[in-house]
């Protein structure tokens, strides 16, 4: 049996989503109503992160009271567009480290071809949040996949803004151990790999390249 596919429908998620989906929403809205989406979208995808108690003094008396250890988070973005859902997850888990996964598609065989990766050392005491706003073919999201449980992380998930069910269904079948947090599961990728209704390019509407 396949992870679960969490479906975020947090009504200020929903909401923000529509904001960008908007044709008309400029680079500066689309890119602040990204990292507000990836603030609260944090919030879901490490509900069950561990945490451990730690000996602390109110102004009363000690107590021990939870804290999470941010530095076993890593949160690896998939260039380029999941860069632009970074700055919203290091806001909330500011401790947390940073992966890079770079991959193009080869024009002729259609393969993801790596072109850069780093991750954080001693990966096997860590929980990787594998990051992408649009899971689309799926067929990059997979490789990053491959690639990441080569460091052979304690744990891996995927978040993504939208997901096409093609997308969903590509990772479930080559990785259905991770589970996948998205705020919308769409109808379905056009032909040339597009997500409809969608939000249109993620990477030149963060970067303003179109
Ligand atoms: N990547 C995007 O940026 N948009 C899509 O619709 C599909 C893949």
């Amino acid at each position: 049996m396949s992870a679960q596919v969490h479906h975020i429908t947090h009504p200020l998620v929903q909401h923000k989503l529509t904001l960008m989906r908007n044709k008309d929403a400029s680079s500066t809205t689309f890119r602040t109503l990204l990292g507000e989406l990836a603030m609260l979208m944090a919030y879901e995808v490490t509900r069950d992160t561990p945490t451990q108690q730690v000996e602390i003094e109110t102004p009363l008396e000690k107590m021990a009271s939870p804290m999470v250890d941010g530095k076993k988070l890593v949160f690896a973005s998939i260039l380029r567009a999941g860069n632009g859902m970074l700055d919203g997850l290091l806001r909330v888990v500011p401790n947390a480290r940073v992966g890079t996964v770079g991959l193009y598609r080869d024009p002729k065989t259609l393969q993801a071809v790596e072109y850069y990766f780093k991750m954080p050392a001693d990966m096997a005491e860590r929980d990787v949040i594998a990051v992408d706003p649009m899971l689309a073919t799926g067929h990059s999201a997979v490789a990053a996949i491959d690639r990441i449980k080569a460091t052979h992380p304690r744990s891996i998930k995927f978040l993504c803004l939208l997901a096409a069910p093609e997308g969903i269904r590509t990772l479930q079948a080559a990785h259905p151990d991770v589970p996948i947090y998205t705020a919308a599961i769409d109808r379905e990728l056009n032909e040339h790999g597009y997500i409809l209704p969608g939000l249109g390019d993620a990477g030149d509407r963060i970067f303003g390249t179109k």
